[in-house]
C-alpha cells in the first residue's frame, strides 16, 4: 500500500532533491502536500490525508504543541536535520519528534523511517480533546538526557471544588513550610482563572512566570537556568513561578507545555507545590473541535502528573456538599488519581457536634474518603499574613494553622517534622 506522506522540509537544496527522490522512485510513496510551515502542515493533517509527516527542525512554527496535535491526528512524524547542527536532534526530540535523521539520508533509509513511524501508531494514543493528550510522550526512542537518572523531585497539587476552601493559602503555607524545613521547593501558581499567589506574596509582579516557562518548554529552550530565571527566588530554598496576572490569559497555560514545566521543575526542586484551579468541567460546545484550546485542560494535566494531589475542602455543610462532588468528578475523568482530602477552616459551630468526628464521619460515608489533615479556622493569622503580604510563618509563627501546615509538609515533603510541632499541632487545632 502506498504511504501518504506530506512534506515540510525547508533548507532549500535537500527539500527537492529528497522530496522528488521519494516521489520519483518507486518506494511506495506518494507526497500528498508540500508545506511551507508548521500551520500548513496541521491544516493538511487535518483533513486526513496523510498518514506521515517528514519535517524539518527548522520549520516555521513548529513547537510541541504542534508535533502533539499531529500526533494524535494520526500523522505520524519523522524530523530531518542538518547533520552540520549537532543540537537539532535535540530540539527535535525536546518537541516530542521520537524519530530523527539526518538531512543527508538515502531516499530509502527515510522510506524505512517512515513505514516504521506509521508501524509504531500514535505514541499518546489519546484524541487531543482528551486534557490528557497534553501529557508528555512516553520515551520511545533516542538516547535519554543525562539527567534523567539524578533524583526526581515531587509534585503536589493543591486542588479543591470551587467557593473558596482556601487552595491558596494551603499550597503557600506548605512551600513556605517545606522551604523553612530545609526543603528546596518551588511554588507554582497554575490557576486557569487567575492567579492571586503573587499578591498574597507581596510580589510586584510584572515577570512572565509559568505563562513565560510554558511558553519556553513549548519551544523546547527551558531548562533549569531558564526556570531559575523566570521565578522569584523569595528566600532561601523557596521559588516562586507567578500565575497569570490577567484571567483571560488563560490560552497561554496550554496543557502540554504546563506538564513540560512540571516535569523540569522536578528537576529543579525537591518539592513543587502546584495551585490549581477548581474546575475540571470540558466544555460542551467545543467537545468536538479537537484542536481547540481548553481552559481546564492545565488543570487536569497538573492532577495527572502529580505524586500527590491534595484536595482542599471546606469545612461547613456548603462546602463539604461541593467537595464531594468535587471528588466524584475527579475519579470520573482520571479514577487512578487518589486525592488526599485536606479539610480547612474547621471550627466549631459550623456543623453539629465534634467538627472533625462528624466531617471525617461525611467524607468517608459520601466520598468514601479518609481526611488527611484538619487545618482550623484562623482568621486573625489569615488576615495578618493578606494585610501584610506575608506568610503565616511570619505574622502568626505560633498560631495552630501554621502548626497544621508544617506538620502536613513535612510529610509530604517525607522529612522529619521538628520537634513539638506536630502536638501542638494536634492539640490546638479544630
Ligand atoms: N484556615 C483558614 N482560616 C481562616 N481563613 C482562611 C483559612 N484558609 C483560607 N482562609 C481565607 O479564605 C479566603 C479564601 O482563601 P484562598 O486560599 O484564597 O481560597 P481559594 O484559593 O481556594 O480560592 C482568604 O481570605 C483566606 O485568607
Ligand atoms: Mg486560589
Amino acid at each position: 500500500m502506498t504511504l501518504q506522506v506530506v512534506t515540510a522540509v525547508t533548507g532549500a537544496a535537500w527539500e527537492s532533491a529528497l522530496v522528488g527522490a521519494l516521489d520519483r522512485v518507486d518506494h511506495g510513496v506518494t507526497v500528498v502536500r508540500r508545506c511551507v510551515d508548521a500551520s500548513d502542515l496541521l491544516a493538511t493533517a487535518a483533513t486526513g490525508t496523510a498518514q506521515a509527516a517528514l519535517l524539518s527542525a527548522d520549520l516555521r512554527r513548529l513547537d510541541a504543541e504542534a508535533v502533539a496535535r499531529l500526533t494524535t491526528a494520526g500523522v505520524a512524524v519523522v524530523g530531518l536535520v542538518d547533520p552540520d547542527d549537532e543540537r537539532a536532534g535535540e530540539r527535535l526530540r525536546a518537541l516530542g519528534v521520537l524519530t530523527v535523521l539526518p538531512a543527508d539520508a538515502a531516499p530509502e533509509e527515510v522510506v524505512r523511517a517512515l513505514r516504521a513511524a506509521v508501524a509504531g501508531g500514535t505514541p499518546a494514543g489519546r484524541d487531543v480533546a482528551d486534557p490528557r493528550a497534553a501529557l508528555p510522550l512516553p520515551d520511545a526512542g533516542g538516547p535519554a538526557p543525562q539527567d534523567r537518572r539524578l533524583p526526581r523531585g515531587r509534585v503536589v497539587a493543591v486542588w479543591g471544588p470551587t467557593g473558596a476552601p482556601g487552595r491558596t493559602t494551603v499550597a503557600v503555607g506548605l512551600a513556605d513550610e517545606a522551604a523553612r524545613l530545609g526543603v528546596a521547593t518551588l511554588l507554582v501558581d497554575a490557576d486557569v482563572y487567575g492567579g492571586v499567589v503573587a499578591q498574597v506574596l507581596g510580589l510586584l509582579d510584572e515577570s512572565p512566570g509559568l505563562a513565560g516557562a510554558a511558553r519556553q518548554a513549548a519551544a523546547g529552550t527551558l531548562d533549569g537556568a531558564a526556570l531559575a530565571r523566570l521565578a522569584w527566588s523569595v528566600r532561601p530554598h523557596l521559588s516562586v513561578l507567578t500565575g497569570l496576572a490577567r484571567a483571560d490569559r488563560w490560552p497561554e497555560l496550554r496543557p502540554r507545555a504546563v506538564a513540560a514545566v512540571l516535569d523540569e521543575a522536578r528537576r529543579s526542586a525537591a518539592l513543587t507545590v502546584v495551585d490549581c484551579a477548581f474546575n475540571l468541567e470540558e466544555d460542551e460546545e467545543l467537545s468536538f473541535d479537537t484542536a481547540a484550546p481548553r481552559r481546564n485542560g492545565a488543570t487536569v494535566t497538573v492532577l495527572e502528573a502529580a505524586d500527590d494531589v491534595l484536595c482542599v475542602s471546606g469545612a461547613d455543610p456548603v462546602a463539604l456538599q461541593r467537595t464531594i462532588r468535587a471528588l466524584g468528578q475527579l475519579r470520573d475523568l482520571l479514577p487512578e488519581v487518589e486525592p488526599a482530602v485536606v479539610v480547612n477552616q474547621v471550627r466549631r459551630g459550623a456543623v453539629p457536634g465534634d467538627p472533625r468526628r462528624e466531617i471525617g464521619k461525611a467524607l468517608e460515608r459520601f466520598a468514601g474518603r479518609e481526611v488527611r489533615a484538619f487545618l482550623p479556622a484562623d482568621r486573625r493569622a489569615t488576615d495578618a499574613a493578606l494585610a501584610s503580604g506575608r506568610t503565616l510563618a511570619e505574622v502568626a509563627s505560633g498560631s495552630p494553622l501554621r502548626a497544621g501546615l508544617r506538620s502536613l509538609a513535612a510529610s509530604l515533603a517525607r522529612v522529619p517534622e521538628p520537634a513539638g510541632g506536630r502536638r501542638r499541632g494536634r492539640q490546638r487545632a479544630g
